[in-house]
């Protein structure tokens, strides 16, 4: 019983999740990590560094952003992305599976203190 309950409950924050990213319900929302590595790898991975230690883009694996750190923060900056800045924006390029496996990929890449992480930039978000 408790487990069910557990169960429904995340399957509301869950679908409250999917409505708010407009993901359609049915949809999944759990990433595919290795689908997210393999998208990092042919289109992140030349501004944000291998490892996501940074280069032309941001590091991405400390706890400083520039544009928050919650998963929607992280998403609508990859689906609108910041052209003036240098940092394209994703919307129909990358569908938006695509766009929920690279984000997660991206957090899976947290604490991971990669060498040669570039200098932090933006607010920290404490753990
Ligand atoms: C052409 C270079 C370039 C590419 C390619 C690129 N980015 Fe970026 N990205 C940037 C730059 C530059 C910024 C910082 C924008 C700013 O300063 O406003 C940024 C910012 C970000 C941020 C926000 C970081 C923060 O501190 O809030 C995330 C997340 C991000 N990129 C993820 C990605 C992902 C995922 C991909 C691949 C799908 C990607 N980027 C591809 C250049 C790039």
């Amino acid at each position: 019983m408790l487990r069910f309950q557990k169960l429904k409950q995340g399957m509301i924050v869950g679908s409250l999740w999917l409505a708010m990213l407009g993901i359609p319900a049915g949809a999944s929302a759990e990433p595919n990590l290795n689908n997210g590595k393999r998208l990092y790898k042919k289109h992140c991975l030349m501004c944000h560094g291998l490892k996501g230690e940074g280069r032309f883009g941001p590091n991405l694996t400390d706890n400083f952003w520039l544009y928050g750190n919650t998963t929607a923060d992280i998403i609508k900056i990859v689906t609108e992305g910041v052209p003036d800045n240098g940092m394209v924006r994703w919307e129909g390029k990358l569908s938006e599976t695509g766009i929920v496996d690279v984000v997660g990929y991206v957090e899976s890449l947290k604490g991971s203190n990669p060498p040669h992480a570039k200098a932090p930039q933006g607010k920290e978000y404490p753990d």
